[in-house]
């Protein structure tokens, strides 16, 4: 795993942000996979930025997320597909027909996942996925427990993360108890990913990462074996490595 150290999350979103341009400048159709969260909020608003000042286009750019809530529909202003489009999609020209998220109010859950996995295999996988880490662990929605074997499925979301999800939320109450997320199978066919993580309350997380066994215990671990993952990572995430 490649560890590149950034001073703060400012930097870390800047250098994150080259490498997803440099990647769509080289292959102009790339497939990206893309994520949410606090955590790449700084990376959005550095591509929006790039792309004003003429730097980068997304107009070949095919787009997956890695997750959605069950439960939410798109005008509701916790769904990721809410925050997708308020915080990127609707600032860059990325055909509003190549942007793919997985549904999570579809009627058939089941069916909804089978048919995104099939999606990104039709579009030939993801160049480059962007990742961001739970406290617990998780990638995507994928909590502790989850077999790495798991393609595009419904989970029941680990109290401790809907606790650190609440924050978005009016109450915990309003906090979905699932979510439909790529699977870390899915994530592991990426090309290459990216990983941010800013702040020491990750701290430990990005040490087990690194560090610790790869077990089905603490997902993101299983990222020691993939052969292209890039860590951009601030000081004080990588204060306990
Ligand atoms: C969320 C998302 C993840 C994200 C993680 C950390 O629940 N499903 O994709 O990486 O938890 O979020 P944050 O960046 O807000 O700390």
């Amino acid at each position: 795993m490649n560890i590149i150290r950034a001073e703060n999350y400012s930097e870390m979103s800047q250098l994150a942000a080259k490498k997803l341009i440099e990647q769509v400048n080289e292959k102009s159709n790339s497939v990206l996979g893309l994520a949410t969260g606090s955590t790449p909020e700084g990376l959005y608003e550095e591509i929006i930025k790039e792309h004003k000042a003429g730097n980068v286009s997304f107009k070949d750019v095919t787009s997956f997320n890695l997750d959605e809530y069950v439960g939410l529909n798109k005008e509701n202003d916790q769904s990721y597909y809410y925050y997708m489009h308020h915080l990127l999609f609707n600032h860059i020209d990325i055909d509003s027909g190549q942007v793919n998220l997985p549904n999570g109010d579809a009627n058939d859950l089941q069916e909804e996942c089978n048919s995104y996995e099939k999606a990104i295999k039709q579009a030939d996988g993801i160049d480059i996925q962007i990742l961001g880490i739970g406290l617990n662990g998780h990638i995507g929605f994928n909590e502790p427990g989850t077999p790495f074997s798991m393609q595009t499925h419904v989970i029941d979301l680990d109290e401790s993360t809907r606790q650190a999800n609440a924050r978005f939320f009016d109450s915990i109450d309003d906090v979905p108890t699932q979510a439909i997320t790529m699977g870390i199978d899915t994530i592991m066919q990426s090309k290459q990913i990216i990983l941010l993580v800013s702040g020491s309350q990750k701290a430990e997380a990005l040490d087990k990462l690194v560090n610790g066994p790869v077990t089905e215990d603490f997902p993101a671990s299983i990222l020691q074996k993939h052969a292209n993952v890039t860590i951009i990572a601030d000081q004080d995430a990588l204060s306990e490595l």
